[in-house]
């Protein structure tokens, strides 16, 4: 019999995942203890799910609460989490209507599906997003994606989607015409190294929509539920999609996915036309309303506030370390840290310092903590990550 959780689950779980070396016992707030009793400021959140931070006493009240009455009865049945849930959706979105997932992934394979519906009725079949978007694994949004890790030897994909360069107005004019159904696009691109769009292309996508008669999705599974200081990040543009895909942070921890949309779109998906088991599951909605709750009762605000203090500090590591590092983008709790040489290994020391943060698009530090960090975690993050750089500078690691 192996001893600790990594040689056990060597032994029986599928390799696929590149595992931080850290057995977790406990997690509470902005910390992960491990089973040594080794604590970490977690700044990555469950990769930006925990807004409310980990064990948040209201969550874990709710679904207590929720508990006790039921867990699961299915979608045959009316159930109060999921229609309060949606109720705070619609009304703070401004959008009609809900449907609820599981993930990310199965709520951007609803988004599609969607927008095929509507786009046969239109006679438009071509959809379009964007290198270096992120839109989950399953067959769907691996057509709208151009990542070869996850794609190849996986085809063939979904005909009639391209996928092309974000943030390029000429490749945007070309690609679109008559036949496009949709656009479906991250406005804060997670995966592709927090990236946001130029407002010139928005305004240009938004123009071209009105010329062409096409759809937009907006994918705010990483950047939604208040991460940025709104409840979207595409709200900064002042714009509206027609329709929304939320994960992540709207099931406070539990798994929940949610398409939100119009009207007229939302009619489109008659009785039994998309449905799902689980989708909406009552502990999930519960933890949802609490999450939605405290977004608005200060926590949304608090992300701004902290997230304009985190980008003031990591400016000023930027200034410290002008040779490492190049750039710091993003918005309030998503930020990314652009360096000089992989981020993998700044992840490893941050770890030893005691701190969680993430790896993306290979140079990118992906900072994602709760939306309720206070000053002091952000100064902790700040000191452990000029402490890492300075021992990874002494180490020999590569300038700019
Ligand atoms: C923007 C975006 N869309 C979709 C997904 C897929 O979500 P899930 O992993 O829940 O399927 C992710 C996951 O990281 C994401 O960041």
């Amino acid at each position: 019999m192996k001893e600790t959780l990594i040689e056990r689950e060597h032994e029986v779980m599928f390799q696929n995942y590149r595992r931080l070396p850290i057995e977790i016992d406990r997690a509470i707030g902005t910390e992960i203890f491990d089973k040594s009793g080794k604590r970490y400021l977690d700044f990555l959140s469950g990769i930006a799910v925990n807004a409310l931070g980990h064990s948040h006493p209201r969550i874990i009240k709710a679904i207590q609460l929720q508990a006790e009455q039921y867990l699961h009865v299915s979608n045959f049945f009316y159930q109060e989490p999921q229609i309060r849930l949606s109720e705070m959706i619609k009304k703070k979105s401004g959008m009609d209507r809900v449907y609820y997932s599981n993930s990310g992934a199965e709520s951007f394979e609803g988004a599609i599906k969607l927008a095929r519906l509507w786009g046969n009725e239109h006679g438009k079949h071509h959809m379009i997003a964007f290198e270096g978007g992120f839109h989950g694994r399953t067959y769907g949004p691996l057509s709208l994606m151009n990542k070869p890790l996850y794609k190849d030897g996986m085809g063939p994909f979904l005909p009639n989607m391209s996928v092309i360069p974000f943030n390029d107005i000429d490749a945007l004019r070309k690609a679109v015409n008559d036949d496009t159904c949709a656009v479906a696009l991250e406005f804060l691109q997670g995966e592709g190294g927090i990236m946001h769009a130029d407002p010139a292309f928005v305004t240009e996508l938004m123009n071209l929509k009105d010329q062409y008669n096409f759809l937009i999705i907006a994918d705010e599974v990483q950047s939604g539920v208040g991460r940025t200081g709104s409840l979207f990040f595409f709200d900064k543009y002042l714009i509206k999609p027609d329709i929304i895909v939320m994960a992540k942070g709207i099931g406070g921890g539990l798994p929940l996915g949610a398409i939100v949309t119009t009207n007229d779109l939302a009619k489109l998906v008659d009785k039994g036309r998309h449905g799902t088991t689980y989708g909406g599951n009552s502990l999930a909605c519960a933890a949802g309303i609490v999450v939605m709750e405290e977004l608005y009762s200060g926590v949304m605000a608090n992300a701004r506030e902290m997230g304009c203090y985190l980008k003031e500090t990591l400016h000023a590591i930027m200034e410290e370390f002008p040779d490492y590092v190049k750039e710091i983008r993003g918005c309030g709790c998503m930020q990314g840290v652009v360096l000089t040489f992989e981020s993998a290994i700044l992840v490893e020391e941050l770890l030893k310092n005691g701190i969680i943060a993430n790896s993306t698009a290979v140079k990118v530090l992906r900072v994602l903590p709760p939306l309720t960090i206070s000053k002091k975690d952000v100064d902790e993050f700040a000191s452990g990550l000029r402490q890492s750089l300075q021992t990874l500078i002494e180490m020999g690691v590569s300038k700019g």
